[in-house]
C-alpha cells in the first residue's frame, strides 16, 4: 500500500485542523482509501513561528517550490488563502499532474473556470469544498446531490463572521468591535476581516453557489453586495422589538436565463427558521423545481469544521486515483453558458 503524500500550503487555523484530522483519523481513512495518507511537507511563512500542534520541524517548509514541484507529492492541499500567489502555485500544482484541494473562495470565485479547465487538461482533481460554508457539505451537494433537478433558488447565511458577530449584537448587546476582535482570535475571520464585514466574501461564496447551482457561468460582479459594518445596535434592538432579527443574507435566483444575486443585512422574521441560525453557524436553502425547498446547516467556519471538508475532499481526490477518474468531475467550468442579470 503505496502513501498517498499531500503537500499542505499553510498551517494556520484550517491547516492545523487538517494535519490534526489526517493524523487523528488516520485509521478510518485508511479503511475508506486502501492507502495510508501521509503529510509530506508544510509551507509556512515563518518557521520558527510557535504553533498549537506539534509537527516535525523538518516537515515544514518556506520554500514552496520544494512542495510545488516535489516529485513524491500527489496532493497540493492549499490553506494559505490570498489570490496571486496561490493561483501561481495551483497552476504550477496542476501542469504537474498534481490534484488540488482548497479553501480558497477568494481564488475559486475570480478564477475558478481557469483553474478548472487547466484541471481539467491535465485530468487533474480540483476540489473546493471547504470554500462555502465551513463544514456543511454544500458543494458537493449541488453537484451530485442535485444532478437530477433544476435549481431556481439558493439562500442562506454563509458567512460565519458575521453571523457570529450579529448574533452576539442581538443576544448580548455586545459591541460591533468587540465581537469582530473575538471572532478572529476563534479564527473564523478572513487574515484582512474587511472581506468579512463588507459582504465580499459571502458575495465570493454566492458567485461559487451560483455557478454550480445554476449550471452557468455566474461572475462575482453579477452580485449586489452590502455588508454588515453600518448596521448598528439599535437598528439590531428595532428589529428585535417588531419580530425579527437582522442576518447577512445571500440570495441567488433565476428565472430562464435571468439571474439575480444579493447579499445584504435583511430583517428575518424570528418565526423562520433562518432567524435561530445563531453564531458561526451558516445555513443554506436550495430551492429546485421538482425537490422544492431544503435546508442545510452547520458550522460555517473554524479549524475542524472546515477542515472536515478538506480531508473529505482529500479522500475523494484518493478514491478517483484508484479509480483513475481523476479530473471527470468538471463542475464549475461551465464556461459556455453566461446568465443575464436585470441590468444587462
Ligand atoms: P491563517 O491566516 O490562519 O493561516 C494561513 C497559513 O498560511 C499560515 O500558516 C501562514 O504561515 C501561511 N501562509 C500565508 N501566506 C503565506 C505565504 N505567502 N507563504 C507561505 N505561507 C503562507 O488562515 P486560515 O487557516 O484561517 O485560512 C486559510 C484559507 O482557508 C483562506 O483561504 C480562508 O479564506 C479559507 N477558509 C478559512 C476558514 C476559517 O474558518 N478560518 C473557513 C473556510 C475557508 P505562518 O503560520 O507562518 O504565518
Ligand atoms: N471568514 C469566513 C467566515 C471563513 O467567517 O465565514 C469561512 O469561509
Amino acid at each position: 500500500m503505496k502513501p498517498v503524500k499531500v503537500g499542505l500550503l499553510g498551517l494556520g487555523t484550517v491547516g492545523t485542523g487538517v494535519v490534526r484530522i489526517v493524523e487523528g483519523h488516520q485509521e478510518d481513512l485508511q479503511s475508506q482509501v486502501g492507502s495510508p495518507i501521509v503529510i509530506e511537507k508544510v509551507l509556512v511563512q515563518n518557521k520558527s513561528k510557535s504553533r498549537n500542534i506539534s509537527i516535525s520541524s523538518d516537515k515544514l517548509t518556506e520554500d514552496p517550490w520544494e512542495i510545488i514541484r516535489h516529485p513524491d507529492i500527489d496532493v497540493i492541499v492549499e490553506v494559505m488563502g490570498g489570490i496571486a500567489l496561490t493561483k501561481e502555485y495551483i497552476l504550477e500544482a496542476l501542469e504537474r499532474g498534481k490534484h488540488v484541494v482548497t479553501a480558497n473562495k477568494d481564488l475559486m470565485a475570480l478564477h475558478g473556470p481557469e483553474i478548472l479547465g487547466k484541471a481539467q487538461e491535465h485530468r487533474c482533481d480540483v476540489l473546493y469544498e471547504a470554500s462555502v460554508a465551513g463544514g456543511i457539505p454544500i458543494i458537493r451537494t449541488l453537484v451530485e446531490g442535485f444532478s437530477s433537478d433544476r435549481i431556481t433558488k439558493i439562500m442562506g447565511i454563509v458567512n460565519g463572521t458575521t453571523n457570529f458577530i450579529l448574533t452576539k449584537m442581538s443576544q448580548e448587546g455586545a459591541s460591533y468591535a468587540d465581537v469582530l476582535k473575538e471572532a478572529q482570535e476563534l479564527g473564523y475571520a478572513e487574515s484582512d476581516p474587511t472581506s468579512d464585514v463588507e459582504g465580499l466574501d459571502a458575495a465570493r461564496k454566492m458567485t461559487i453557489l451560483a455557478t454550480i447551482g445554476f449550471r452557468a457561468n455566474v461572475a462575482l460582479e453579477d452580485v449586489s453586495v452590502q455588508g454588515i459594518s453600518s448596521v448598528s445596535k439599535e437598528d439590531i434592538l428595532y428589529a428585535k422589538r417588531l419580530g425579527y432579527e437582522v442576518k447577512l443574507l445571500g440570495i441567488a435566483e433565476r428565472q430562464d436565463d435571468l439571474i439575480s444575486i444579493s447579499v445584504q443585512p435583511t430583517m428575518v422574521k424570528q418565526s423562520h427558521p433562518i432567524a435561530s441560525v445563531n453564531g458561526v453557524f451558516n445555513a443554506v436553502y436550495v430551492y429546485g423545481e421538482a425537490v422544492g425547498e431544503t435546508m442545510f446547516y452547520g458550522a460555517g467556519a473554524g479549524e475542524l469544521p472546515t477542515a472536515t471538508s478538506i480531508v473529505s475532499d482529500l479522500v475523494a481526490v484518493v478514491k478517483n486515483l484508484k479509480l483513475g477518474v481523476n479530473g471527470m468531475q468538471g463542475s464549475l467550468a461551465y464556461k459556455e453558458k453566461k446568465l443575464k442579470t436585470d441590468e444587462q
